[in-house]
C-alpha cells in the first residue's frame, strides 16, 4: 500500500495535500469540515491586526470559456469550461481574538492534522515588526504546527504590505528574521509571483531563516470588459482595481515560477501552488521537488472545501504510486528538475547549432549559413 504521508519542515503531513490560505479555511467550521474530509493540512485565511472592510458585492468570479468557441466570460452559463478565479478579497475580516480560541480548538480536535496559520502585518517600522512577532506568538500559543508569513496579498494599497513586501528583498529578509527571532514553530514564506527573479525574493527569504517558500499566490489581473455594458465585468459602481488571477489559467505560469526556485536551491523546501485540481497537475509540483502542495480555486468550487478534491488527490496519488512502485513522495520528489535548461541547449534540427543569441560564436553561424547554402 503507497504511504502518502511526508515530513515537511518538520511537520508530520497524512498527506501532502494542504487548502491553501483562502475562502475554504476563512472559519473553523470550513477547516473542521476540510479535516473530516481528509486533507492533509490547512492554511489560514490570512490573520492580520489592522481593521478590514471588503469591497460591496461579490469579492471572487470566475471567468469561463464557450466549450468550442472563443469566448470568455464571468457569466455562469452552462456548456462553458472553468479558466480562472479572479478575487479581490482582502485577507480575513475577523480579529485575531475570534481566531484564537478556534485555532486551539482545531487543533485540540485535530491533533493528526497540520494547521498552519497564515499571518500579515506591516513592515515600516519596528512597531509593524513587532505585530508580526505579536502574531507569530499568538498563532504558536495557540498550537499551529507552523506559520506561512503573507508576503503576497495583492491587493494592497500600503507600500509596506502584502505583495509589496515580497517585491522588496530587503523587507523579505527582515520581517522573515523578525519572525523567527520568537518562532518555535516552522516558517514558510508566501511568495508574490509579480517580481522579475523569484529566486532573489527567494533567496532573501532563506537567508532570513525562512523554513519553505510557498508559491504562488494569485497573478495580478484585470477583469475583462463586457462589449455590451462596456463595463468591467466585476465592479463597483463602475470602479475596478488590480484583482488576483487563480485556477487552471495560472498553472504553467506558477509552475514555471516555482521550477526557478527548486532549481536555484534543490536542498530547500517548496509548497507548490496554483491550479490544482486533481492529482496529474499536483504530480508536476512533486517532479520539480515540491514537498507540499495547496489548493484553493478547485476546492472553492467544490462544497467549498473540495471533497471531491481531496478524495481525488489521495485516490489519485496512490494510484500512481502503485502503479510506478512508488514507496513513499520522496521516491519521485525533484526527478524532473534536470529536464528545465537553457534554451541553446535544447537539441537543434541535424548538425545546426544554436548558442542562445551569443554573438561570440559568429564561425558557428557562418557553418550554419554555409550548411544551407
Ligand atoms: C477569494 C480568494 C481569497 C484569497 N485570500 C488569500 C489570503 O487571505 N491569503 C493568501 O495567502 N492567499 C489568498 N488567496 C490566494 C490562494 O491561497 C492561492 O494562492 C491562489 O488562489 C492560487 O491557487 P489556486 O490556483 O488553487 O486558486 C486567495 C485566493 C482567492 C481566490
Amino acid at each position: 500500500m503507497a504511504d502518502l504521508s511526508t515530513t515537511f519542515t518538520g511537520i508530520r503531513f497524512v498527506n501532502p495535500f494542504l487548502l491553501s490560505s483562502a475562502p475554504p479555511t476563512e472559519s473553523d467550521s470550513n477547516i473542521m469540515r476540510a479535516f473530516e474530509a481528509g486533507w492533509g493540512g490547512v492554511v489560514t485565511k490570512t490573520i492580520g491586526l489592522h481593521p478590514v472592510v471588503n469591497v460591496k458585492g461579490p469579492k471572487t468570479k470566475f471567468l469561463r470559456a464557450d466549450n468550442g468557441d472563443s469566448r470568455l466570460s464571468m457569466t455562469k452559463r452552462p456548456n462553458s469550461t472553468l479558466l480562472a478565479s479572479w478575487n479581490w478579497e482582502l485577507i480575513s475580516d475577523k480579529a485575531i481574538d475570534w481566531w484564537l480560541p478556534r485555532l486551539e480548538r482545531i487543533k485540540k480536535a485535530y491533533p493528526d492534522r497540520a494547521l498552519i496559520a497564515s499571518i500579515m502585518a506591516g513592515s515600516g517600522n519596528d512597531k509593524e515588526l513587532h505585530n508580526w512577532q505579536m502574531l507569530t506568538k499568538a498563532a504558536q500559543d495557540a498550537g499551529c504546527d507552523g506559520l506561512e508569513l503573507n508576503f503576497s496579498c495583492p491587493h494592497m494599497d500600503r507600500v509596506d504590505m502584502g505583495s509589496n513586501v515580497g517585491k522588496d528583498k530587503v523587507l523579505c529578509s527582515v520581517v522573515t528574521m523578525a519572525v523567527k527571532e520568537v518562532a518555535t514553530i516552522p516558517v514558510w514564506v508566501k511568495l508574490t509571483p509579480a517580481t522579475a527573479n523569484i529566486v532573489e525574493e527567494a533567496e532573501a527569504s532563506f537567508r532570513g531563516g525562512a523554513d519553505a517558500i510557498s508559491s504562488s499566490n494569485t497573478f495580478p489581473s484585470l477583469p475583462l470588459i463586457d462589449p455590451n455594458t462596456l463595463e468591467f465585468e466585476m465592479n463597483v459602481e463602475g470602479y475596478v482595481s488590480s484583482g488576483g488571477l487563480g485556477g487552471p489559467a495560472i498553472l504553467p505560469l506558477s509552475l514555471a515560477k516555482m521550477a526557478q526556485m527548486t532549481k536555484a536551491f534543490p536542498d530547500k523546501e517548496f509548497s507548490g501552488i496554483g491550479g490544482i485540481a486533481n492529482f496529474d497537475h499536483a504530480l508536476s509540483y512533486f517532479l520539480l521537488g515540491c514537498g507540499t502542495v495547496q489548493v484553493c480555486t478547485a476546492a472553492m468550487l467544490d462544497q467549498a472545501i473540495g471533497p471531491n478534491v481531496i478524495k481525488a488527490l489521495t485516490a489519485g496519488m496512490t494510484e500512481f504510486m502503485e502503479k510506478r512502485g512508488f514507496a513513499s513522495l520522496s521516491d519521485f520528489r525533484g526527478i524532473r528538475r534536470d529536464r528545465i535548461v537553457p534554451h541553446s541547449q535544447i537539441k537543434r534540427p541535424e548538425q545546426l547549432q544554436y548558442h542562445g543569441g551569443y554573438e561570440e560564436e559568429i564561425e558557428g553561424y557562418a557553418e550554419v549559413a554555409a550548411a544551407r547554402d
